[in-house]
């Protein structure tokens, strides 16, 4: 007998093929159209997934956005999805029969961006996207990352290594867990005080130029470290926090990237949950949710910073619209550039930020909502010491 799941992906299949069928016919009605789907390959080298592959009615994502630009470019859905909280660091989660479910979902409901990495687990959040993506991979993409240490398994907590030794082997482990023969993108979780940035970027270069990877990003970085690297081999995205609770990009990393025409990637967008109003003094979080470790995680960090998601509230309430739904849509407000990546375990949560990204706010009333979530001052640190000895200012 066939299981849910594999029922699940042959519906889907069928899905796209009735897609590719009917994207047949309009290519004979439309040349425009097809130009622009042949750019959109161009850009992307995937067949990608367009608004009218998705069934009318059906909450997705219908638009994409472009990260990078020139060779760089990477064409993506507007709203990515955060894969780590599937199996790491999000307490309980559901089976890896129902994860891997919940990505279908996420792919027919117009997702083309996946977010992991080797960190991720470590090593099995990519083997379980691999399964996950098995047979989609023309469609969509999915993205991981390199640069923390393991010895034999387990982090060393203390160092990185972006060593070009390690990039490589990195690489080739992602690839064999994720089933493809490409990275669509690959970023350094972490800067290596020991591997110069030049190095690590000439290192990406050749593995670009041995088509193992098509685009890369940097995580966490300041301006000096993005204009070195992007000098040596043309970044397509940074990756570093973002949200209504933690707006530093905004000082230079942001109208840097917006100047060089690079995409930016707000991991933690609805600020681990926290945004999505489900969180409380008494939540308890086992012991894989790194939260527990986080000041901003603490019972009272947290009975305090509830006034922000009370603003949150207050705003959506009116308008018809949840505190995580305010949180997004403020996010996709901020750039064309700007391509957020939520984790769930959940479809209701998926479908709820999807959502997000056809609300449409005035200046006035993003202006307004800023000034209300700005008045209130956040309390606790995001990470701990260790954690944020690892970002740069
Ligand atoms: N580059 C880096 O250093 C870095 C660091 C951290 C994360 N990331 C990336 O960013 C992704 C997302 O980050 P994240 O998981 O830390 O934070 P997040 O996306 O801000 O929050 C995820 C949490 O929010 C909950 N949630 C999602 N939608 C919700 C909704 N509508 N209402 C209420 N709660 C909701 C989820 O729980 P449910 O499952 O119950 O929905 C989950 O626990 C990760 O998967 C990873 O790919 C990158």
């Amino acid at each position: 007998m066939k299981k849910e799941s594999d029922n699940r992906m042959e519906m889907s299949r069928r899905g796209f093929l009735k897609a590719a069928a009917l994207t047949g016919v309009a290519l004979c009605v439309s040349p425009a159209l097809e130009k622009v789907q042949a750019a959109e390959r161009a850009v992307s080298g995937k067949s990608s997934i367009s608004a009218k592959d998705i069934p009318a009615g059906m909450t997705a994502v219908r638009n994409q956005r472009t990260l990078g630009k020139g060779k760089a470019a990477f064409t993506v859905s507007a709203m990515g999805f955060g894969c780590m909280g599937l199996n790491y660091h999000r307490s309980e989660h559901p089976d890896e029969a129902a994860c891997i479910r919940l990505v279908h979902e996420a792919i027919e409901r117009g997702v083309t961006l996946f977010d992991t990495a080797e960190s991720y687990g470590p090593f099995t959040n990519e083997v379980l996207m691999g399964k996950a993506l098995k047979g989609y991979t023309d469609k969509v993409c999915v993205t991981s990352k390199f640069g923390h240490k393991y010895v034999n398994g387990v982090q060393v907590k203390t160092e990185e290594d972006s060593s070009p030794a390690n990039i490589c082997k990195v690489c080739e482990n992602s690839l064999r867990s994720l089933g493809v023969e490409k990275l669509d993108m690959f970023y350094q979780h972490r800067g290596d005080p020991n591997t110069p940035i030049e190095v690590v970027a000439e290192t990406i270069a050749e593995l670009i130029k041995e088509g193992k990877i098509l685009h890369w990003g940097l995580c966490e970085v300041n301006t000096d470290t993005i204009l070195r690297a992007h000098a040596i081999c043309p970044i397509t995205a940074i990756q570093s926090e973002y949200h209504l609770m933690h707006r530093t990009v905004e000082e230079s990393v942001l109208p840097l990237c917006k100047e060089l025409g690079i995409g930016f990637v707000p991991y933690s967008p609805i600020n681990r949950g926290f945004l999505g109003g489900l969180i409380n003094e008494h939540t308890k979080f086992s012991p894989n949710d790194n939260r527990q470790t986080l000041p901003r995680f603490q019972p009272d960090a947290i009975r305090q910073n509830l006034r922000i998601v009370e603003v949150l509230n207050q705003f959506g309430r009116t308008r018809g619209y949840t505190s995580a739904q305010i949180a997004l849509a403020w996010l996709m407000h901020k750039g064309e550039f700007i391509v957020p990546i939520p984790g769930t375990t959940k479809l209701a949560h998926l479908e709820e930020n999807l959502r997000a990204t056809e609300i449409a706010f005035t200046p006035e009333e993003l202006q307004e909502l800023e000034q209300a979530v700005s008045a209130i001052p956040v309390v606790g640190s995001r990470y701990d010491a260790l954690q944020e000895s690892k970002v740069q200012k």
